[in-house]
C-alpha cells in the first residue's frame, strides 16, 4: 500500500479521508499542500505525519527558486513553522522537522540542487528508519500476544498511520502471520472513525478476523470477560510514561485496569518526548465542532449545538503494562524510561 511516495518532484499521499470506499491519491507539489493534507487528515497517524512533514520540508527546498526576496534560510524556516503548526499533539511532526532543519544547517552552503537532493535523501532516510522501527516493534510485540487472544484496539495504527508495517496493528498482523489465532475488536473511534473506516479496512485486507463495535460497547465486552488485552498506539509519550493517544483511549485504560487486563502501548522512539516531564504538559489538539455534529456530512444534531472536540486524551503511566518500541519491551517502573529509549 503506497501511503506516502515521492514521485515526479512531489509527494503522493493516499487520501485517507476517502477510505474505505475510495482508494485515491493526491499529488502535493508545494509544501503548503502537504501542510493542508496533514491538517485535513488526508494523511494522519503520528509516524506518518512526521514522514509527510519531512518530505514537505524537502519540497519547500524544491519550491524555493532563489529569485524570492527572502533568503533560503527564511523560506525554509517559514515552511517548517507552517508544517509544524498543522497538528500540535503528535511529537513525531516536530521531531522530523527538527531533524530536517539540522540537516539543512549542515549543508546550507552547497549549491541549490545539492541542497534539494540532500534534504530529499534525509526525508527518505527518516521514512526508511521509521519502517525499520515498525518491523522491530511488531516482532517484539507479537511475543506478548497469546494464541487465541481477543484483542481490543483503538483508532488506527496500521500501515496507514505509519506508512510502514504499523505499530499496534502491526503487532496484531505479525501475531496473525505467526499462525496465532487472534480476534480483534475494533472500536469505531468517534468522531473521525479511524477504527471503523481504516482499521477495519486494513484488517479486512489482511484477512485477520475482527468485529467492529461502537465506542460505548467496550465495557460490555470487558464485563463478560471477552477481552484478553488492549493494545494501542501513541501520539506522544513523555518522560514519566504518561501518553497521549486518540480521544477515548483513557476510557479503555480505566476499563482494562478495573478488569485486570493488560494495556500495551506500541510506538517508535520518535514518539517519545524527553522534554516534557508529565502528560499534563502535552498540548491537546482541539478540532472543529463539525466533526462531532456530523458523520459523513450528515448533520446529527442542531447545526449550532455547542460542542467539545479534543482530539486526544492523556493516559497516566500507571495504566500502562508495557511500552513496545523498536528497542524492546519496556515494563514498569518507568522512572528510567528516557535513558532506555535514548
Ligand atoms: O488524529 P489521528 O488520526 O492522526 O490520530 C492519531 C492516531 O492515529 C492515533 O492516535 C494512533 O493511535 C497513534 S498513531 C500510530
Amino acid at each position: 500500500m503506497e501511503v506516502l511516495v515521492w514521485k515526479n518532484e512531489g509527494l503522493m499521499i493516499l487520501d485517507q479521508t476517502k477510505l474505505p470506499h475510495q482508494v485515491s491519491h493526491i499529488l502535493c507539489r508545494h509544501y503548503r499542500e502537504v501542510a493542508e493534507a496533514i491538517r485535513k487528515l488526508r494523511v494522519r497517524g503520528a509516524p506518518a505525519i512526521g514522514i509527510a512533514a519531512a518530505f514537505g520540508y524537502a519540497l519547500a527546498a524544491f519550491n524555493f527558486s532563489g529569485k524570492e526576496e527572502q533568503s533560503m534560510d527564511d523560506y525554509l524556516c517559514r515552511a517548517a513553522a507552517e508544517l509544524r503548526a498543522t497538528r500540535p499533539t503528535a511529537v513525531n511532526l516536530g521531531w522530523a522537522l527538527d531533524r530536517m532543519g539540522m540537516k539543512y544547517q549542515k549543508i546550507k552552503g552547497l549549491p541549490l540542487n545539492q541542497i534539494r537532493e540532500t534534504l530529499l535523501a534525509e526525508a527518505q532516510q527518516i521514512f526508511d528508519e521509521e519502517r525499520h522501527r515498525d518491523e522491530r516493534i511488531s516482532s517484539f510485540g507479537a511475543k506478548l500476544i497469546p494464541d487465541g487472544a481477543r484483542i481490543l484496539t483503538y483508532c488506527n495504527t496500521g500501515a496507514l498511520a505509519t506508512a510502514g508495517w504499523g505499530t499496534a496493528l502491526g503487532i496484531i498482523l505479525m501475531a496473525n502471520r505467526q499462525g496465532k489465532n487472534v480476534h480483534v475488536y475494533v472500536s469505531e473511534t468517534r468522531p473521525v472513525l479511524q477504527g471503523a473506516r481504516l482499521t477495519a479496512w486494513e484488517l479486512h485486507q489482511a484477512g485477520v478476523p475482527y468485529t467492529l463495535i461502537t465506542d460505548n460497547m467496550a465495557g460490555y465486552l470487558f464485563s463478560r470477560q471477552q477481552i484478553d488485552l488492549v493494545i494501542v498506539g501513541a501520539d506522544r509519550i513523555v518522560a514519566n510514561g504518561d501518553f497521549a493517544n486518540k480521544i477515548g483511549t483513557y476510557n479503555l485504560a480505566v476499563l482494562a485496569a478495573y478488569h485486570k487486563r493488560p494495556l500495551y502501548v506500541a510506538a517508535p522512539t520518535s514518539t517519545f518526548d524527553k522534554n516534557l516531564a508529565t502528560g499534563q504538559e502535552i498540548p491537546v489538539e482541539m478540532r472543529a465542532p463539525e466533526e462531532v455534529r456530523s458523520i459523513g456530512g450528515t448533520l446529527l444534531t442542531l447545526a449550532d449545538s455547542p460542542v467539545l472536540n479534543p482530539s486526544f486524551d492523556v493516559t497516566p503511566h500507571e495504566f500502562v503494562s508495557a511500552f513496545i518500541t523498536e528497542r524492546g519491551i519496556l515494563r514498569p517502573p518507568y522512572n528510567d524510561l528516557v535513558e532506555k529509549i535514548s
